[in-house]
């Protein structure tokens, strides 16, 4: 229900539009002044009056409804106050309407034929998925499901870093130290290893680099053998990485990398030329901006070699053409502002006026709180799957301590581990550095994944206890206080939040939703009986929906036991 219209609609001003109230209007700071507020200063200069006797005249020119039940003045603002019985009712009705597993509404089918590509996670090849990816993926997976919601098209891209003179060093590495065998036992923590046995020893043998040169030729000019290594390191990364992505839940719609631009990079290299936007600096071909706006952008390195702005080029021009995309989002990292502003700018240089399009969604840095005993087992990072087991872990021993008889205790535990690793990372603005820590995010009584979890399972509980099996608005008497309209407040604004957190690409908007219907519906739960009352029931379920559908947004599931 629109009731900024029916307000807008509902009065009169000499002969100012509706859509000008309808701008105005917003929930005034005080929630006890009721729920809508029009500020009256700005047509004080057009009507020569003081705000004051503007906000009585449109006051006067109020005509009550079965929707607005009252308009005051207070200062310069008319307050309005909905219909506490007709809103709660609509509101009931509508969510309950949607079900058990919300489709996208309505209103929001105009946007099936908007694209939305997003470039997340984003893994390099033969490197560990730690802890920092957990913010690229979920953020990433999240504005996925986001935008799925509002009606959109969506492509998921894992644009692998799968391009890179490390190659070389890797196969050189791979001959030396080990074969198929042990790699398929040891996976990418032993790629690891053989990288870093690589750099202790080519400091004494300087020739492995020469070797490992050749070698990333090699790879260059597909030479079988070269080939076949590579895409076993790429197979090995990968399996790790699918093992991750199902526990949180994400999926991609392709992994095509940078490799896949190999030979779309000259095309990039030749439009440049044409164009007249590529110098020589010391030898390299760059793109320079008027009044050194930024540094200047490599596109090729004296020795003819590509770039990762070179590639990223490509792979926007190539997401157009093959997507024609609405927007681009890269889930990426702030440390890469740098490159993204120059990328982006390139491509303005180049003529697309779709370059605005092409959206940077920086996240901060993750550390975790106490980090150290993590990385003295494995070097200098912490991987992101010792984060999830750690979490899933103490999420048992919680399960252990507060509910030991439930059943499937295992299997609840990871819900929960996972789900709290993730509201936790999602639950700030996301340009905020994030310390990870386990007590934070599984606390049951803070802002947690947990306590919204924790809320759902109450109410799922309350649902399976019920006898009754009707669940319906037959009176709405048991319905009508403060607790109850709150809770529908919170309710009515799901689908704006959800916007919201797609227009700032910011799915923390979401998790700070579900905390204030977690705590809305908590206090409503302490003050009133539910049981035996269907009007109360109906409200519990709609609650619940709404925080099911609310956490799959998250990529969270919501366990109806724990
Ligand atoms: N693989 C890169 C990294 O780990 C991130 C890639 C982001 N996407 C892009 N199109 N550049 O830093």
């Amino acid at each position: 229900m629109d009731y900024k219209k029916i307000i807008s609609e509902s009065i009169k001003l000499g002969s100012v539009k509706s859509e000008e109230f309808y701008s105005l209007l917003a929930p005034p700071k005080d929630a006890s002044m009721g729920e809508w507020c029009l500020p009256c200063f700005k047509f004080a200069g057009q009507f020569q009056k003081t705000p004051g006797l503007i906000a009585s005249m449109i006051k006067d020119s109020f005509r009550k409804n079965e929707y607005i039940a009252s308009a005051e003045v207070v200062s310069g603002y008319v307050n309005f106050r909905l219909n506490q019985k007709q809103f709660i009712f609509d509101t009931l009705a509508y969510v309950h309407h949607k079900g058990e597993k919300f489709s996208t509404p309505a209103k929001f089918t105009k946007n099936a034929d908007k694209t939305i590509c997003i470039d997340y996670s984003s893994v390099n090849i033969a490197k560990p998925f730690h802890m920092g990816h957990l913010i690229a993926t979920t953020l990433g997976g999240s504005l996925y499901r986001i935008y799925k919601y509002l009606g959109y098209k969506v492509i998921g891209i894992n644009h692998l870093g799968d391009w890179g003179t490390q190659f070389g060093k890797l196969i050189v590495a791979f001959k030396r130290y080990t074969n198929y065998d042990e790699l398929r036992k040891g996976g990418i923590d032993l790629l690891n290893q053989i990288y870093v046995r690589f750099h202790e020893d080519a400091e004494k043998t300087p020739s492995m680099n020469d070797e490992a040169r050749e070698w990333f030729k090699k790879i260059e000019e597909g030479n079988s053998e070269a080939l076949e290594i590579f895409e076993k390191f790429k197979k090995i990364t990968l399996d790790e990485c699918s093992k991750i992505y199902d526990r949180l839940g994400v999926t991609f719609d392709s992994y095509d990398g940078e490799s896949f631009y190999n030979d779309k990079l000259d095309a990039v290299v030749n439009e440049l030329k044409e164009k007249r936007l590529l110098s020589t600096s010391e030898g390299a071909e760059v793109v320079q901006f008027e009044n050194d706006k930024y540094p200047p952008c490599l596109i090729r390195k004296s020795d003819g070699a590509s770039l990762y702005a070179t590639r990223d080029l490509a792979a926007a021009l190539y997401r157009k053409k093959t997507y024609n995309f609405d927007k681009c989002l890269y889930v990426v990292a702030y440390q890469q502002n740098l490159h993204f502003q120059q990328v982006f700018e390139v491509l303005t240089k180049m003529g697309n006026e779709w370059a605005k399009d092409c959206i940077h969604v920086a996240f901060g840095m993750v550390s975790l709180k106490g980090g150290e005993a993590f990385s003295t087992r494995k070097g200098n990072v912490i991987l992101l799957k010792d984060v999830l087991d750690t979490a899933e872990k103490k999420a048992l021993d919680a399960i252990n301590e507060k509910n030991p008889t439930l059943e499937n205790k295992e299997e609840t535990a990871k819900i929960i581990g996972t789900g709290a690793s993730i509201f936790f990372a999602l639950r700030a603005s996301r340009i905020k550095d994030l310390e990870f820590s386990y007590e934070a995010a599984l606390n049951f009584d803070g802002e947690t994944g947990v306590y919204v979890q924790y809320t759902h399972a109450r109410c799922a509980s309350i649902l399976s206890k019920s006898s009754h099996a009707r669940f319906q608005l037959d009176s709405l008497k048991t319905l009508l206080n403060d607790e109850t309209f709150n809770v529908c407040k919170v309710l009515s604004e799901y689908d704006e939040i959800v916007q919201s957190a797609a227009h700032k690409n910011e799915p923390s908007f979401i998790a700070r939703y579900l905390i204030d219907l977690s705590s809305a519906f908590n206090q409503f739960y302490i003050k009133h009986k539910v049981s035996g009352d269907p009007s109360r029931l109906l409200l519990v379920r709609c609650v619940k929906n709404v925080l099911k559908n609310g956490m799959e947004l998250l990529l969270m599931q919501a366990p109806d036991k724990m």
